[in-house]
């Protein structure tokens, strides 16, 4: 996915909102953005607004954390609504995303929902004791688990610290740490790895520069929180006409069958074929010449 929006699920316009958003995915939200009386309401409003939803974004519920003692009211509510997945923010270690899954075996079966349609998306970097152990996460497969994403907020809470960025607008050493974590223990598992959310929601500009830089480093999308980013990212996560050509040129240099050769004065060795070819499968382009197996 390139954007998911959160949209919290107690909010009628927002929800009312969200589905012409364009996002490829929507985190309807039950945690941090919903006020502690606000939740039963919420859980309601998630289940009435996903009976009569035909939007095309898949739909993912962002739920409250194992200790918040929410968390099992928030599954009970989403798994009969059979989403994409949940979103689990201010996981401590791989026990939690282990727990968490033990529950939705259950949840799915009392529901009649196919065992496994549940996927988990989870917040890496919201604890200390979660950056800490996220090379654990690469010990056992993990069916569910399908997207890792990162955040600075809650960890610098946990920190006791102030703003995550300097007064440049880069990450603090610190944070910059926690999401390098995340996009390569996301690219060892082979799956998503999304960047965490531009909150000043009205720099347009701001937002496609921080989901360009992300998207250099590995990330294969953003988390947007108005519907103002989504148009932002998606094309920031999308190839642009430019770069499939030059991926096209790549692929077609290799044809003569050497394995470096040179393009515009560079040097290109396998490395590179293999990034072009990525590129192209990725957004459904043909490399336009003969495949040499590599
Ligand atoms: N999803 C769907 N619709 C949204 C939206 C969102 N995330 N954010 C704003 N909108 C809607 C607004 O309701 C408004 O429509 P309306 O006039 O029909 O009510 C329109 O888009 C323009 O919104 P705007 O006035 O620019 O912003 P706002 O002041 O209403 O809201 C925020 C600003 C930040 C409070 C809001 O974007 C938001 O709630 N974002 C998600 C927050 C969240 O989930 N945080 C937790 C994860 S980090
Ligand atoms: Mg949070």
């Amino acid at each position: 996915m390139r954007s998911l929006l959160f949209v919290p699920a107690d909010n009628e316009r927002k929800l009312a909102k969200a589905a012409a958003a364009g996002a490829d995915a929507l985190a309807l939200d039950l945690e941090d953005s919903v006020l502690p009386p606000r939740k039963p309401a919420a859980r309601k409003m998630l289940a009435e607004y996903l009976a009569g939803y035909h939007g095309a974004s898949q739909i993912w519920v962002r739920v409250n954390d194992l200790e918040s003692g929410e968390l099992l009211k928030d599954l009970a509510a989403a798994v009969p609504l059979a989403p994409a997945g949940i979103l689990l923010p201010k996981i401590r270690g791989p026990e939690d995303l282990d727990t968490v899954s033990h529950y939705l075996d259950m949840a799915e079966a009392i529901h009649g929902v196919a065992a496994g349609t549940v996927g988990i998306l989870t917040v890496s970097t919201e604890t200390p004791s979660a950056v800490l152990r996220m090379p654990e996460l690469l010990k056992v497969p993990r069916p569910r688990l399908k997207v890792l994403t990162w955040g600075a907020e809650d960890l610098s809470t946990a920190l006791g610290a102030g703003d995550p960025r300097t007064p440049e607008g880069a990450w603090r050493p610190v944070y910059q740490h926690a999401r390098t974590q995340c996009v390569l223990a996301a690219h060892a598992l082979g799956i998503e790895a999304l960047d965490t959310v531009h909150v000043d929601f009205r720099d347009a500009e701001g937002c496609r520069r921080s989901a360009e830089t992300a998207r250099h480093e590995g990330f294969t999308g953003k988390i947007a929180i108005h519907p103002d980013q989504v148009p932002v990212i998606n094309a920031a996560f999308t190839p642009s006409a430019a770069e499939l050509e030059f991926a096209r040129r790549v692929v077609a240099a290799f044809e003569a069958g050497s394995g470096a050769v040179s393009l515009d004065g560079k040097m290109l060795d396998v490395p590179h074929l293999k990034s072009a070819r990525r590129l192209l499968k990725a957004a459904g382009a043909s490399a336009g010449g003969g495949a040499d197996g590599r």
